[in-house]
């Protein structure tokens, strides 16, 4: 190539660069358009290859003109990738004025609702809410509660074992929080627990495998029965209405003495006696009692110097009179038009 070809073939070479360049739209093409000018076998570099195929004088005049026409070449590159990058952007920016969509979900369902209205009662009267693992030992599950191996009243609750030892099981109900609860924190005490529980039922319209309770524990020097009757009873009256009346009747739990059964006139009916209650005018919603000395030992506390309550009850038992469900299958068909209809 002649000097003088060298500049025509620069001239051509920078006119078709910037006419390429205007109409690149997109990461990939500008790549491509660096490659094709300034790559190792670029077209620059290969223009650059034929100085010194020319005469000696003309040689540092045709370098600096290519020079000049890369770098004008190079900022019109930069300045392209920036507006690429600005533009990619803010084709990426959250629209924060498009209207959110509403999602296909229903209302809360049931057990939530009256889970967070239990824990939004005993919240009043000061109590903190604990859970527990739903997978137990024997040791918290019984043994602690006053059940030690062999105890009659483990035969109160049909457990699901996970191994050939029975050392661990489904939790049948929630009052092993209380021992994990008492081994960690010293009195004064007063905490809720609520939580799935397992037993080996069978799933008809009043038992399922699968189940909620809460549990309730108050610890304290000089807590007596009567503290037992007046938070329960103001449970009660919250979630049912103020009308309710409540009885109490001696019952037994081993780790509980003494040991009561708690029920409310019947939501129904009021007391005078239906379907529901069995035309007995009340219903049983509770277990409770002072808790036994033995669990405290368990626990890790001294007993000479406390005294305590407890006292569990069935999330879906409480669900089915509040909001008049005859069937407790109804909560784990996961059906919309179930859920819906609460909250
Ligand atoms: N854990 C008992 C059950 O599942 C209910 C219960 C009764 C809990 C008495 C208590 C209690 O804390 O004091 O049947």
């Amino acid at each position: 190539m002649s000097h003088n070809e060298i500049l025509e073939n620069l001239d051509n070479i920078v006119k078709q660069a910037i006419c390429e360049l205007q109409k690149i739209n997109d990461h990939t093409a500008i790549e491509q358009w660096r490659v094709k000018y300034f790559g190792r076998k670029g077209l620059f570099a290969d223009i650059t290859s034929a100085i010194p195929h020319i005469s000696p004088e003309l040689r540092s005049e045709t370098g600096k003109k290519i020079n000049t026409a890369k770098k004008q070449l190079m900022q019109m590159f930069e300045e392209k990738l920036g507006f690429l990058k600005n533009k990619e952007a803010s084709d990426t920016d959250v629209n924060f004025t498009i209207p959110g969509i509403i999602p296909d979900v229903p209302n809360l369902h049931p057990i939530t609702l009256v889970s967070r209205e239990i824990v939004g009662i005993f919240q009043k009267l000061g109590f903190g809410i604990h859970v527990g693992p739903e997978i137990e030992t024997d040791f918290y599950n019984f043994e602690a509660l006053n059940m030690p191996e062999n105890h009659p009243a483990r035969d109160m609750w049909d457990t699901f074992y996970l191994d050939e030892d029975r050392k661990l099981l489904l939790r049948t109900h929630t009052s092993p929080v209380q021992v994990r609860v008492m081994q960690k924190l010293s009195p004064p005490l007063r905490i809720i627990a609520i939580g799935k529980t397992f037993r080996r039922d069978a799933f008809d319209a009043s038992h399922s495998p699968v189940f909620h309770q809460v549990e309730g524990l108050m610890v304290d020097k000089n807590i007596t029965f009567s503290n037992l009757k007046a938070v329960l009873i103001f449970f009660l009256r919250e979630l049912f209405g103020s009308r309710v009346r409540v009885r109490f009747l001696p019952s037994y739990f081993p780790f509980t003495e003494p040991s009561a059964e708690i029920s409310i006139s019947c939501v129904i009916c009021g007391g005078k006696g239906c379907q529901t209650c069995g035309n007995a005018g009340w219903l049983e919603i509770l277990g409770a009692g002072m808790v036994h000395p033995e669990v405290f030992r368990k626990s890790g506390l001294d007993c000479k110097n406390i005294t305590g309550f407890a006292f569990g009850a069935g999330i879906e038992r409480i669900a089915m009179l509040k909001y008049g469900i005859d069937d407790i299958r109804q909560f784990y068909l996961n059906d919309k038009r179930f859920i819906q209809q609460f909250g």
